[in-house]
């Protein structure tokens, strides 16, 4: 754990949009953490939190097993401010009482400013927020006082200036509530005190330093698979200690076309990083012959990356340190009090740790959301196209190959998936979409070419649209477009006659075929 300068402490309670939280707070340049609600106050006390949001939560304060925080943040003399359910349990806190609604209030609603009182200054009279939740307050604490009502809730936010305790119905920190960044800000800078000085400049040069103070003059590797997470953190290790880092760069032969050269000649030729090249495609596609399975294709080259990964490691001597690309959404605890507001990926990334391997780990990244670390890509001078780059999954194209992985089928589905990604990008769409790529089916269908009747491989498109990788949407391609593809991808690609469009989301289906 590092302490930062402001820190604006928040406990999770089990919203869905808890992350928001922080990430609003941290676009304001103030930095914010995510502890699980129930976290001892010596632990809270250790971070020398600057204010403490509690967030919103699925519970009622007054169901049984329904969660609190310890009563002593309270006590510690900084700003507290709650957000819905954290309304609720200030309310109770402080003896007042809260009430099942008579019916849930969710959606939009005109929020009347009574009194500014630090949290609303700067905003008008009236502004639009977004309420979601169940219960209300009925009787308020003592010693506060409503500060803003709605039609429905007569208290929407309230305050104790002594204490400097306050509470909101509604969340701020969804794009919504009209003027929410503001109320955030306010409490963070006006009532908190923080100075804004959390910049991806400054994150930039405290982290090299503290690389350079952790790893001393000891050697250090850095499995790099071309993504923005593992780009950017060797950058900026290979910053702070120049040639004690070795990148390991495998190429598993399911990489799209060009794609493992451009990666060398980035980071080799361009950004001056000491790149081991593991060419490696004929071990992984010797071992996937024959393997249909989509689990088993992922387990074999999760396993092959580690060995190839522990022979190349193993060629260099005395080194202590890996570094990871992991981001704070895979760090913070999920609680549990009625469903994780933080859904862990069970996915088996192979560009993961060799689980037997012996090093401390460096990971720079375990405290930023993903934009920041694109912004620290920027700040650092990453490519673009790096910075830009749609996820890729570990096991590449082996889990977009139905059926039988070989390396003709390999070649076929990479020129297929040049050209989708060629024409996304000519549409200027490519940075829009979260992921498009093509799909090789294991049937064949009958068409005509010429004269010829044919029998040949489809190829399906998928587009979607996504936040997290965890829902998506199918992307409304414009038809010209399609039809662009389509008519390249059947002149173009030999062996494929049929072209097809996936126009199904997630959940039911998911993002890739297998
Ligand atoms: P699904 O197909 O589960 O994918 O909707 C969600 C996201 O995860 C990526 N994905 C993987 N990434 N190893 C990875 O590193 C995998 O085995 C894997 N499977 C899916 C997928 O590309 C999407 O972004």
């Amino acid at each position: 754990m590092s302490v930062h300068e402001d820190n604006i402490l928040i406990l999770d309670f089990g919203s869905q949009v808890t992350q928001l939280i922080a990430r609003r707070i941290r676009e304001s340049s103030v930095y914010s953490e995510i502890l699980p609600f129930n976290t001892p106050i010596d632990e809270i006390r250790a971070h020398e939190p600057k204010g403490i949001i509690l967030s919103g939560g699925p519970a009622s304060v007054y169901a049984e097993n329904a969660p609190h925080p310890d009563p002593a943040v309270f006590d510690l003399g900084v700003p507290v401010l709650g957000i819905c359910y954290g309304m609720q349990v200030i309310t109770q806190h402080f003896g007042g009482r809260v009430d099942a609604a008579s019916h849930r209030e969710f959606g939009r609603a005109e929020l009347q400013i009574d009194q500014a009182a630090g949290l609303f200054d700067g905003l008008g009279s009236q502004t639009l927020v977004w309420m979601s939740h169940g219960d209300r307050i009925h009787d308020l604490p003592d010693s506060f006082a409503t500060i803003a009502h709605t039609d429905n809730a007569p208290v929407a936010a309230f305050a104790d200036l002594e204490r400097r305790v306050y509470g909101l119905q509604f969340h701020p920190e969804v794009v919504h509530t009209a003027e929410g960044r503001l109320m955030l800000e306010n409490f963070a800078f006006t009532i908190c005190g923080c100075s804004g000085s959390w910049t991806m400049a400054n994150f930039v040069e405290t982290e090299i330093q503290a690389v350079r103070d952790q790893v001393g003059d000891a050697k250090v590797i850095c499995a790099l698979s071309g993504g923005v997470d593992s780009s950017v953190a060797a950058v900026l290790v290979h910053k702070a200690i120049g040639d004690q880092l070795t990148c390991i760069f495998v190429n598993n032969g399911l990489l799209r076309q060009g794609e493992a050269e451009k990666v060398v000649s980035t980071f080799r030729d361009h950004m001056g990083l000491n790149l081991i090249f593991a060419d490696e495609g004929e071990r992984f596609l010797t071992r996937l012959h024959g393997v249909e399975d989509p689990e088993k294709k992922r387990k074999l080259i999760g396993n092959t990356f580690i060995e190839v990964f522990d022979d190349e490691a193993h060629k260099l001597q005395g080194v202590k340190f890996l570094v990871q690309g992991t981001l704070y959404p895979d760090v913070i605890e999920s609680v549990s009090v009625g469903g994780p507001s933080a859904t862990i990926k069970t996915h088996h990334n192979v560009g993961g740790l060799p689980e037997d391997m012996q090093f401390s780990l460096i990971e720079p990244f375990r405290e930023l959301f993903k934009d920041e670390v694109r912004a620290i890509g920027r700040e650092m001078g990453v490519p673009m196209e790096i910075i830009q780059r749609q996820p890729f999954p570990g096991p590449g194209l082996a889990i977009r190959i139905l059926g039988d992985v070989t390396e003709e089928r390999v070649e076929l589905l990479q020129k297929a998936d040049f050209i989708v990604l060629e024409e996304i990008k000519a549409a200027g769409l490519y940075e829009q979409i979260w992921q498009s790529f093509a799909v090789l089916l294991p049937t064949k269908t009958v068409g005509v070419m010429g004269d010829e009747r044919t029998y040949e491989n489809v190829v399906v498109l998928r587009a979607v649209n996504s936040v997290d990788g965890m829902t998506a949407d199918w992307v409304h391609l414009p038809y010209e477009l399609l039809g662009t593809i389509s008519n390249r991808i059947i002149n173009e690609v030999r062996g494929v006659n049929r072209v097809c469009y996936d126009i199904s989301s997630k959940p039911p289906a998911t993002i890739e075929w297998e």
